[in-house]
């Protein structure tokens, strides 16, 4: 199945403050990595999997624009734009709002409580699985179903490390999810195995690495090179899997998920 993503070059992409556990501002990024693997990434989506990439243009000053799939949630032809929790990231929100509005898309809407775009949203077949409370608030899921029509279930992250759900959760394919445990509460876990026939679970190893922050086109999945036992079973399990190197991403707390918003039209 192809897909058409949203990517933002990481000209600007920078650790300048420190809003989740992985960011240092003394571990700096090597910029010319980042673009190395930034491009690589791309060109995955792009040559090997033949997907479409649509680029917003990055800003200055914006060090974390590059994570686009915080920078909506798309369903329908509909755009949920982000509330940023952090105001460091809140001037992302008209540059995306703009991007959408150019290419078109006029039916959006800003919940009121914070919300983080896919980040914190995942879409299964015609359910959105949407994460708490670190970076969204759980009444924000509610604002966002109604204005998406979508079924919704909130499912409450519990490790700082995985601060967002897709640090936590890989959507597969039709059938299938992967999760790392330890990051949901036990009620959210059992959420996840009533709802989803097959829940691939991911070691410790997996987790750190950024192993569930991978995106899956339901045969290829494109993840973190390191999570190896994640990988392993992907591969048992008969997916084509493409590792690729995101250490400069994970040093601002992200990977190849974070670099990447699904434009669903
Ligand atoms: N430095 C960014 C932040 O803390 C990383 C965002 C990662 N994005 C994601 N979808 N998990 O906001």
């Amino acid at each position: 199945m192809t897909k058409t993503i949203l990517m933002c070059s990481p000209t600007y992409f920078a650790v300048e403050y420190e809003i989740n556990p992985w960011m240092h501002t003394d571990n700096p990024v090597q910029l010319d990595m980042a673009k190395q693997q930034w491009q690589k990434l791309h060109d995955i989506y792009t040559e090997k999997l033949n997907w479409e990439v649509k680029l917003v243009e990055p800003v200055e000053h914006l060090p974390d624009m590059v994570f686009t799939a915080n920078g909506a949630l798309l369903y329908q032809g509909k755009v949920a734009l982000p509330n940023f929790r952090q105001p460091d990231r809140q001037p992302e929100t008209a540059k995306f709002e703009a991007w959408f509005k150019q290419q078109g898309y006029d039916q959006q809407f800003l919940p009121k409580y914070n919300f983080e775009g896919e980040g914190d949203a995942l879409i299964w077949n015609d359910l959105l699985f949407a994460g708490y409370p670190w970076r969204t608030d759980k009444p924000a899921h509610r604002e966002v179903a109604d204005f998406l029509q979508i079924k919704t279930v909130s499912l409450q992250l519990a490790d700082a490390r995985f601060y967002h759900l897709d640090t936590a959760l890989t959507i597969v394919d039709k059938t299938t999810v992967a999760i790392y445990p330890k990051a949901f509460t036990k009620e959210s876990q059992q959420l996840i195995h009533q709802i989803v026939p097959h829940v691939i679970e991911a070691s410790d190893q997996d987790a750190v690495a950024y192993g569930l922050n991978a995106m899956s086109d339901g045969k290829n999945i494109v993840i973190p090179e390191g999570a190896n036992n994640l990988i392993a079973k992907y591969r048992e399990h008969g997916y084509s899997v493409h590792p690729t190197p995101i250490s400069e991403f994970q040093k601002s707390g992200g990977g190849v998920k974070c670099l990447t918003l699904e434009i669903r039209v």
